[in-house]
């Protein structure tokens, strides 16, 4: 059966990175007579150029009918001012509701090679390989009512931080399912000491540790697990927290290992259909100059080939072939040392080249 793929290149750095992610694609479909049907359609600020909005109906339509999504990055200085609705963001918020994607996985690893790039000291940073498990669809980001008040004085914002058990069960079982094909260690986290919603989610995740005996689960409060992830990281193997703690945790997590255009990140549904993005951004200060590193985005397609393509093979291979290319001293700029670096476009052909050597 055919599958389909939606390239949304976006802003920015975006546009830069899907291209190299489309070239392994492409080796990939080559190599192995894959039956993927590829599609591209503008989003975010691009979008709205041509559009006057993020994400057009038919994008969206497209959308729901892939079963995976490669996701640049949106947004740049140049929309900030745009109003709330058509703000390269509401993208990004639309495609994750209107495809109930409410599980967000965000790994955070090293290559040791890369240590010295960490703002942490080498002993605490080194094998790191963590999974944050961030929900995606709920929370505070979505909960109802909310909005703002101007004709009260004063004047006020507000927003509901909601959590039913059926979302709490099934971000949980996504992340002790995770857990179980890691190290064993969940650690949920939530401010159990202020918010109800918090303590009902702690509650409900203790009632299922129960279901998995052979995971060890603790429970954190977010603001230590803020100062934890940096002061000794390697305490987690899986993070299981809501949308916005999962939103700032997650941040943290990629800043350790000193080189965000390294991380890749999978947002799935219930029936495996799934958008794939780098955890980096649209970085408009380096766009157009060919310097991004297109690593994170191609990683990401590696995500995609394990959680949505069912071709975990292909994974292994994508991830084998970047640790090779780290371990041979390959080096965009983002991640060199001195000004010995390679460009952007050079990154796929080099790729390719392992993925062959590695095949053989
Ligand atoms: C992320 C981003 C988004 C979020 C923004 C751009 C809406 O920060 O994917 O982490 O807050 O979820
Ligand atoms: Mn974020």
């Amino acid at each position: 059966m055919t599958k389909k793929i939606l390239i949304l290149p976006g802003d920015g750095i975006g546009q830069e990175v899907t291209s190299s992610m489309q070239k392994v694609l492409e080796y990939l479909i080559d190599e192995q007579d894959l039956n993927l049907e590829i599609t591209e359609r503008k989003v975010g600020g691009s979008s709205y150029e041509e559009f006057g909005k993020p994400l057009t109906e038919e994008t969206l339509d497209i959308a729901k009918s892939s079963d995976a999504i490669l996701f640049g990055a949106v947004g740049g200085p140049q929309w900030d001012d745009l109003g709330w609705d058509v703000r390269p963001e509401q993208a990004l918020l639309g495609l994750r509701k209107a495809l109930g994607l409410f599980a967000n996985l965000r790994p955070a690893f090293l290559f040791n090679e890369l240590a010295s790039a960490s703002p942490l000291k080498n002993h605490i940073i080194e094998n790191l390989d963590i999974l944050i498990v961030r929900e995606l669809t709920g929370g505070v980001y979505f909960g109802e009512p909310r909005g703002i008040v101007e004709n009260k004085n004063p004047k006020y914002g507000f927003n509901t931080m909601i959590y039913n058990e059926d979302e709490i069960r099934r971000i949980a079982t996504v992340a002790f399912e995770a857990a179980m094909n890691r190290n064993k260690k969940l650690c949920s986290v939530e401010k159990a000491n202020v918010l109800e919603v918090s303590k009902f989610w702690r509650g409900i995740v203790s009632e299922m540790g129960a279901e998995y005996p052979e995971v060890e689960l603790t429970h954190q409060l977010a603001d230590n697990t803020a100062m934890q992830l940096v002061l000794n990281p390697n305490q987690y193997d899986v993070i299981v927290s809501g949308n916005l703690f999962g939103d700032i945790l997650s941040d943290i997590a990629a800043t350790l290992s000193g080189s965000i255009g390294m991380l890749p990140s999978a947002s799935l549904n219930s029936s495996a259909q799934g958008m794939y993005e780098p955890c980096h951004g649209s970085a408009p200060d380096i766009a157009g100059q060919g310097i991004a590193n297109p690593l994170a985005m191609i990683s990401s397609l590696a995500m995609a080939f394990e959680h949505s393509l069912k071709r975990v093979d292909l994974a292994r291979r994508i991830e084998s072939a970047i640790k090779t290319f780290i371990s041979s001293g390959l080096r965009t700029k983002d991640i060199a040392t001195g000004n010995d670096f390679i460009r952007t476009d050079e990154v796929a052909p080099t790729l390719i080249n392992i993925l062959k050597d590695e095949h053989e």
